[in-house]
């Protein structure tokens, strides 16, 4: 049970990343901010959560994380994580989304979106004009949302991430 205090879009006005999006049943502000250092474990155990087997082992994301900590942002109520977002720029300045996840409680809120929103906002400061990603064929909810942000369907790999692990690459140009 959540109580919104602000529409959690990406419209102009939004509330700045220091106020909350919401609060929890518990009375506790749920926060957007960058993650850092100190947020790994918690991340990992979110990463975990919802994707389970294909979760990042902690090495991995503890290396992208490394790479890409100014992209990385987190929903946090102080205690508990409820979705994350990790973007990064390879060496073509092409920018690829490599997490997003939202606890299973806080779907359909506006809050993927709203993560989303960020990464895409802080890639085209930074001057990035492409931004590619891949997601499961059968991810309808994902690819909804992709598709309403303007990203558009690409090919579909057979065996992107191994075998039976099919994907379906979807791009924003940012201009
Ligand atoms: C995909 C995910 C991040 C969406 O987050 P969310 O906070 O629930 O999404 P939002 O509430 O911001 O919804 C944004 C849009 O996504 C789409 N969407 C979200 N849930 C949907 C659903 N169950 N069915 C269809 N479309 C859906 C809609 O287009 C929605 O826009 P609308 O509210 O204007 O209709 C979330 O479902 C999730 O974490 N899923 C598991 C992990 C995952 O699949 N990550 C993406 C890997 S590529």
């Amino acid at each position: 049970m959540t109580i919104p205090l602000h529409g959690a879009d990406d419209r102009p006005g939004r509330p700045p990343l220091a106020s909350p999006l919401f609060v929890t049943a518990e009375g506790l502000p749920l926060r957007l901010r960058q993650a850092g250092e100190e947020d790994l474990p918690e991340l990992h155990r979110l990463d975990r959560e919802v994707f389970g087997q294909h979760a990042y082992p902690y090495f991995a994301l503890r290396q992208l994380y490394d790479l890409f900590r100014a992209d990385t942002f987190v929903l946090d109520d102080g205690r508990t994580f409820h979705g994350y977002v990790m973007t990064g720029v390879n060496a073509d300045r092409e920018g690829w989304v490599l997490g997003l996840a939202i606890d299973q409680g806080w779907r359909g809120l506006g809050l993927g979106r709203r993560l989303m929103a960020e990464s895409l906002r802080g890639l085209r400061v930074r001057g990035v004009r492409t931004v590619a990603l891949t997601v499961e064929p059968s991810n309808a909810a994902a690819i909804m949302l992709y598709a309403s942000l303007g990203f558009r369907r690409g090919e579909e790999r057979a065996g992107y991430f191994g075998p039976d692990a099919d994907r379906l690459i979807m791009r924003l140009a940012l201009d």
